[in-house]
């Protein structure tokens, strides 16, 4: 496998071409394999050390780079940033700066409620940045991962109908998808009450829905967002008419089953019922299982190129 990533950091899901996402979906399926058996831990990690700094919540994310990372023979630094300095007042760059003084850091995996914090750091600092996340902005594994699964179901994402339903405003999984998908020649659209949808969002190039049986009926997968009760002004959100017009319930796949796709953490009764999320059609624990992958494949790509 000879590597043609080029890239130092993942930061934006757009800085990726058709072809890095393919060369991460063949090293992913490989990887996938090597999970499905039991074959010992491999060495495309080993003697290159990760911090995690995670100044977001996070169970999948967090979860899913660790076992990548140990899988890989990663050694790993665990940086508590609700327990850190920077409760004290110390800045992002202040702390990354002083993790690299100590002489180890060389793939920083960082979470942060700022848009474009990775991206601030990525030209200020040494080390390599991927991007697990930053306040509206990019998610950019989630969106590899999302797209890696719907290859997986369907054999093809070129002219696939994909919807992502419900709180686009202030989601970075829909901005990371909209880009992968559409770089691979997907169709997509989104579904949303109007006060949860971006004003610039002809820039996205997506059809929209405002409701979501017109989603379901348009669709092969659909993409269920959590609402994000943690971003959300008051008053954005008709919460007690949400379900019945954005969420998804068994009655409403009666004439067509698209595919259910959710980043998770799941609202159960809101965005999706528990019918509905944990049925047939539902691709979710799949999602989860392709994100460990998806991570070793980044993770050794952007390893193999620290070495050259
Ligand atoms: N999908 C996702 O980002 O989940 P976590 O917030 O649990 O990492």
């Amino acid at each position: 496998m000879t590597s043609r990533f080029t890239h130092k950091h993942l930061i934006q899901a757009s800085s990726l071409s058709s072809e890095d996402i393919s060369f991460l979906f063949d090293r992913t399926s490989f990887y996938l394999s090597h999970l499905r058996s039991s074959a010992p831990k491999r060495q495309e990690l080993s003697g290159i050390s990760l911090v995690f700094a995670f100044f977001e919540n996070s169970t999948r994310t967090r979860m899913s780079f660790e076992t990548a990372a140990r899988e890989l023979s990663a050694d790993l630094y665990s940086f508590q940033a609700q327990a850190s300095s920077t409760n004290k007042g110390e800045s992002l760059l202040d702390t990354i700066r002083n993790l690299e003084a100590m002489r180890r850091l060389k793939i920083l995996i960082m979470r942060h409620p700022h848009s474009g914090a990775p991206d601030f750091l990525s030209t200020r600092v040494q080390c390599s940045i991927v991007n697990g996340g930053d306040g509206w902005h990019q998610h950019p594994t989630q969106g590899l991962l999302d797209a890696f699964t719907l290859k997986a179901y369907f054999g093809e994402i070129q002219s696939l109908r994909v919807c992502i339903v419900g709180d686009i405003l202030h989601s970075r999984v829909a901005r990371s998808n909209i880009e992968i998908l559409k770089t691979l020649g997907a169709e997509v659209a989104v579904c949303a009450p109007g006060t949860l949808l971006p004003r610039a969002l002809e820039a996205f190039g997506v059809r929209v829905f405002h409701h979501i049986d017109d989603a379901v009926a348009w669709a092969d997968a659909l993409n269920m967002l959590r609402i994000q009760n943690e971003r959300m002004d008051s008053g954005l959100l008709p919460f007690t008419e949400y379900p019945s017009n954005f969420g998804l319930r068994m009655e409403k796949l009666h004439t067509r089953q698209p595919v259910i796709l959710h980043p998770g953490p799941i609202n159960r009764g809101v965005e999706l019922s528990s019918e509905v999320a944990d049925s047939s059609h539902s691709l979710i624990l799949q999602q989860v299982e392709h994100g460990v992958a998806v991570r070793m494949a980044v993770l050794a790509s952007i390893a193999e190129n620290l070495r050259l």
